[in-house]
């Protein structure tokens, strides 16, 4: 804030509380301070008419203390333009202590559990640990994944054991700390409108749902040569691209035809956003733990 502002700011701050406390005593009818009368200001509304007598004497001093109270805030706490108060106070340096307050608190906690693997985190015995883990997913992931992991169009089920990328204790933590990103190509261009509608019947094929027996003949010979290199020969995926299984019928975009042939004309690109920024190791370790409990 430049001078110039910082200046009218006060000018105007104390004047407001110089002008009030003025008025409060300018107005007050010292000479018959002590004694009330019948005497009224003369004007009635709805017949309700007001006596001419001083302020009460509490309520004239509740006003001194309010005054008291403006002057001393405004010393101690910033307010007066660029003045910063005489105790230093900001809310970011406020906001430092409590987190640095917090880390002192819960750094021991989280020191118990760091020392625990994530198989050793789902044993009895540390069920407060994944207690912790749960609430850190509800804050974190849930919004993504829904309440309990159980995933959302786009966002996969954490809960059902089918993994795009694999499901061990170490790869969920790599999951979370650099998160993912699915690259299912776009094929509009390459195979044409009816080599989409092929591919797509086979597909469905691999999964054992309704299909047209011919298009899908068809749709083989695509898939084994330009979808076999993720999605495997046998549709299984591969968890080290992320490409998923075809045959389980366990869906991420859905398995109807249009969405799958949407899947493959349009492609697709989950993003699953790295945490390693936003969460703590000790903090990863204990939401992987409660995801892996989940399938477990
Ligand atoms: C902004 C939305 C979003 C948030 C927040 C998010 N995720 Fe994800 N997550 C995704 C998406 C999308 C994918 C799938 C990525 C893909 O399609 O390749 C995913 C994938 C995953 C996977 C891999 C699943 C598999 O089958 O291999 C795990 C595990 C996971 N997320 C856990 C978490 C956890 C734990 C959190 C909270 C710390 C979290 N996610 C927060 C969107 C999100
Ligand atoms: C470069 C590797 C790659 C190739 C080639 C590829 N896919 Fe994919 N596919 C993926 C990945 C990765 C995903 C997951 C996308 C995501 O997580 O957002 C995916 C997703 C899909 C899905 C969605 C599955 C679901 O659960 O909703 C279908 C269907 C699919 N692919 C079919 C095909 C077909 C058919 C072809 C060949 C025409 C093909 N893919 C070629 C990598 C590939």
């Amino acid at each position: 804030m430049s001078a110039f502002w910082s200046i009218w700011i006060s000018i105007i701050t104390l004047g407001v509380i110089v002008g009030v406390t003025w008025l409060l005593f300018a107005t007050r009818k010292s000479e018959k301070f002590k004694e009330t009368t019948e005497e009224t200001v003369g004007h009635s509304f709805d017949g309700i008419e007001e006596y001419d007598n001083p302020l009460p004497k509490w309520w004239f001093n509740m006003f001194l203390i309010t005054v008291v109270f403006a002057l001393g805030y405004l010393a101690l706490y910033p307010g007066l333009g660029n003045f910063k108060g005489l105790l230093g106070w900001t809310s970011t340096n406020q906001w430092e202590k409590e987190m640095a307050h917090a880390e002192q608190v819960y750094k021991p906690v989280f020191a118990k559990y760091a020392a625990l693997s994530i198989e050793e985190l789902n044993q009895p015995g540390n069920e407060n640990g994944l207690k912790m883990g749960q609430r850190m997913f509800a804050n974190n992931c849930s919004v993504c994944h829904g309440v309990g992991g159980v995933g959302a169009y786009g966002f996969p089920n954490l809960t059902d054991d089918d993994w795009l990328y694999g499901g061990s204790p170490e790869t969920i933590v790599q999951t979370l700390i650099n998160g993912r990103q699915g690259g299912m190509p776009a094929f509009a261009a390459t195979l044409g409108e009816d080599g989409v509608q092929d591919v797509s019947h086979y597909v469905r094929s691999l999964s054992g749902q309704d299909h047209d027996v011919a298009a899908a003949d068809r749709g083989q010979a695509t898939f084994n040569s330009v979808c076999a290199a993720c999605h495997m020969p046998t549709g299984e995926g591969m968890q080290a691209l992320g490409a998923p299984n075809l045959t389980d019928n366990v869906w991420l975009y859905g398995g109807d035809f249009a969405q799958i042939a949407h899947t493959i004309r349009a492609g697709r690109a989950g993003v699953m956003p790295a945490q390693k920024d936003l969460l703590s190791e000790d903090k990863i370790q204990l939401i992987a733990a409660y995801v892996y409990s989940f399938s477990k």
